[in-house]
């Protein structure tokens, strides 16, 4: 059964299979996909899934990552995500409290390109809280597939009460002892001996990451989790001599407007026409003062993609095909894809009198 809007943006209905709890805060909820739908939810180890629901005539949309290991064919894929209790958060606060085995919720096909492909090599990620999540499926799909591989993760929480996914973490350290690599660090919680403990800040992953591996020949690093935590691991890498593009990053609730601008900073255009191609068909619209172009397009095509609008999930990345556009921020897109030519819609305003956008490429 496929929903009215299928498409890039489409939405299908899934039925929960079970709600788990993982901590006091958090929950993995797996979604049924049925047959016909399989190829289009088969994930990439990191991808993450919009889910949305309506409340009170007003849709809200959200995307979690998903921590199950990555199928190939003709397995089925299991499509289960990690949810965290956010402070206010609609979605959140409805998994925790209402969500149920036997529910419907609506979900989009699995999108982002913060992946590991399994391959050969050393792999490392550094994660803080809910960021645990999409690098769970890339260890788990790595480690499973690919017997020259090797994974070390450096994760860090409040307490370990607070930690999500323990028992599979712990699961794979039973499983490939000599290829999986494992430090915790507890904020608020006294560790034994030898153990960091604190922040995981710039200066302590400096002194720490040359005494767990060789820094210089690890073939990629992932970082996932808070602003603050993914921007001072990224510090501590280049720090150690880290080249840039073997640093991939994810960043989850970003809550002010510090975002980076990553286009030329030039003068919004008064007036503006934006064409967008979105699943084969084109059209132009004028930009309305201060509107984002994903707004712009959204006034007429319902199935646009996004998800956050907050320049935080790259759901609404499109091709900047002609004219300039001003991003306000920008934390999901990769140096090497707004070089491409990638932007964000929904944090992008023109910045000549035309644009035009290709949601397709
Ligand atoms: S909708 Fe999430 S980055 Fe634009």
């Amino acid at each position: 059964m496929l929903s009215s809007d299928a498409g890039r943006a489409g939405f299908h209905p899934l039925r929960v299979r079970e709600v788990e709890r993982l901590t006091d805060d958090s929950v993995a909820v797996t979604l049924a996909v049925p047959p016909e739908l399989r190829e289009t939810f088969r994930h990439k180890p990191g991808q993450h899934i919009a889910l949305r629901r309506v409340v009170a005539g007003e849709e809200i949309r959200r995307t979690y990552s998903i921590c199950a290991p990555a199928t190939e064919a003709p397995r089925e894929p299991v499509l289960r995500v990690g949810i965290r209790l956010v402070d206010g958060g609609d979605f959140s606060t409805y998994a925790l409290k209402e969500l149920a085995a036997g529910d419907t919720v609506e979900a989009m096909a699995p999108a982002g390109r913060f992946i590991l492909e399994p391959r050969p090599g050393r792999f490392a990620a550094i994660v803080g809280g809910s960021g645990i999540t999409p690098v769970l499926s890339m260890a788990a799909t790595l480690l499973a597939r690919e017997p020259d591989a090797s994974f070390c993760l450096v994760r860090s929480d409040r307490t370990a009460a607070s930690t999500m996914f323990l028992e599979e973490v712990a699961d794979l350290k039973d499983r490939y002892p000599d290829r999986f690599q494992l430090v915790t660090a507890l904020s608020r919680e006294e560790q034994q001996a030898g153990l960091p403990s604190g922040r995981l800040d710039e200066e302590r992953l400096t002194g720490l990451l040359p005494a767990l591996l060789p820094v210089a020949d690890v073939d990629g690093w992932f970082l996932c989790g808070p602003f603050g935590l993914v921007q001072g691991a990224e510090r501590a890498l280049r720090g150690l001599g880290v080249a840039r593009n073997r640093i991939h990053e994810e960043i989850f609730h970003v809550d002010d407007g510090t975002g980076t601008v990553t286009s030329s900073p030039v003068t919004a255009a008064t007036s503006s026409t934006l064409t967008a191609t979105l699943d084969g068909r084109s059209g132009n619209w004028p930009v309305l003062d201060g509107e984002s172009l994903l707004e712009t397009v959204l006034r007429s095509r319902a199935d646009a993609p996004y998800a956050c609008k907050g320049g935080v999930c790259g759901t609404c990345r499109a091709f900047l095909v002609s004219g300039e556009v001003r991003m306000d921020r920008n934390y999901a897109l990769e140096p090497e894809e707004t070089e491409a030519g990638y932007v964000l819609a929904c944090q992008s305003h023109p910045a000549t009198p035309e644009v035009e956008l290709d949601f397709d490429r």
